[in-house]
């Protein structure tokens, strides 16, 4: 069983099944922007809305198991159900006449457009949680490492860096793109354990458990941009599940053991971040890396302008490296001062 297991995990590597449906061309992604919701096919619930967009994600219906036998299903349409059937018609009818069937339990979405009044491409962010990025935040900032924990720290950092170095050299797409992998992990772990900490413990967690939550949403974001521009080999998909399992369990442990230690590592794995697309930059601007345009992923998510190049995208995640820098390193000091993360004010919303 577990070789069978194996082998499929395999042939999905080989195949790159998991990754290439994220490649695609940035106009691909604006003109066929609702390709990942899945058509839901099979028995169809009695009274349940056939012809019903994925796009449209609003509440209309009931949850009651049988919306027929319902009083309301036998009502007449009120205008918003209406209003919902000929926008999933029109859904429908864009989608070259599949049948799409509407969710049963009454989750629809709304049409949310662009400010231009373009529809909004978009199911994993939403317009009110895009931001432009403070790109004028001091990217040389630096915590000097003084006690024995900071040392550790910027030690293990200054070591990992190694392996790194030697397998990537500079290519600094492939780089990147496995970095985002193992960067996006901190984030959910501590935001995880501060929540199951919050629960046992009935206490608030300052905005501490959103903070560290909306940096691994961040750093995902920076991965889901970076596989626009960059398909990973099969052997560097395999590096990164042999990575994350490693990864998460070392990180799960020690932010147990150690949160001041935890957060100091990260900080200083973010100043290696902003090394990394430094050098990234100097690249593109020597033209040894192509200024291709930036995804359409990317210039929805930070508010870039529509001619936005790769340059003005890593500017962006850089400077998202260095706010993430400083929120590591404000944590693990407040630790430092023997006091809990809810005890000062958590840095929601930065960028
Ligand atoms: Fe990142
Ligand atoms: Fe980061």
């Amino acid at each position: 069983m577990n070789q069978i297991v194996a082998r499929s995990v395999i042939r999905g590597l080989i195949n790159g099944r998991n990754c290439s449906r994220y490649i695609s061309p940035s106009t691909v992604a604006i003109l066929r922007p609702f390709d990942e919701t899945a058509e839901v096919r099979g028995p169809v619930p009695s009274g349940a809305l056939v012809l019903f967009g994925g796009a449209q994600w609003r509440r209309m219906m009931s949850t009651a198991s049988s919306p027929a036998d319902t009083p309301a299903a036998a009502a007449p349409p009120t205008a918003v159900a209406e209003k919902d059937r000929n926008e999933s018609a029109v859904a429908e009818e864009k989608k070259g006449g599949d049948v799409m069937v509407s969710s049963y339990w009454g989750i629809s979405r709304q049409k949310i457009t662009r400010e231009d009044g373009t529809v909004w491409p978009w199911n994993c962010f939403m317009p009110w949680e895009t931001y432009q990025t403070d790109v004028s935040i001091d990217l040389s900032k630096h915590h000097v490492p003084k006690t024995f924990l900071d040392k550790i720290a910027f030690r293990t950092v200054k070591i990992l860096r190694i392996p790194t170095d030697i397998f990537f050299q500079r290519r600094y797409g492939c780089r990147a793109m496995m970095l985002e992998t193992v960067a996006a992990v901190p984030g959910m772990v501590g935001g995880m354990l501060l929540h199951l900490r919050s629960l046992r413990k009935f206490e608030h967690s300052g905005g501490w458990i959103k903070a560290l939550l909306e940096e691994a949403e961040n750093e995902r974001m920076h991965l889901m941009t970076m596989v626009e521009l960059v398909k990973p080999k099969w052997y560097e998909r395999l590096l990164v599940l042999t990575v994350q399992g490693v990864f998460f369990n070392a990180f799960f442990v020690l932010y147990l053991l150690s949160p001041k230690l935890a957060h100091r590592v990260v900080g200083y794995l973010e100043e290696e971040a902003i090394h990394s697309y430094t050098e990234f930059l100097k690249d593109i601007d020597s033209g040894a890396i192509e200024n291709v345009p930036a995804p359409a992923i990317a210039i929805d998510y930070w508010r870039l302008p529509k001619d936005a190049t790769l340059k003005d995208v890593i500017t962006v995640i850089r400077a998202d490296e260095a706010h993430h820098r400083d929120v590591n390193h404000f944590a693990s000091d407040i630790h430092f001062q023997g006091k809990e993360l809810r005890e000062a004010p958590a840095p929601l919303g930065y960028h």
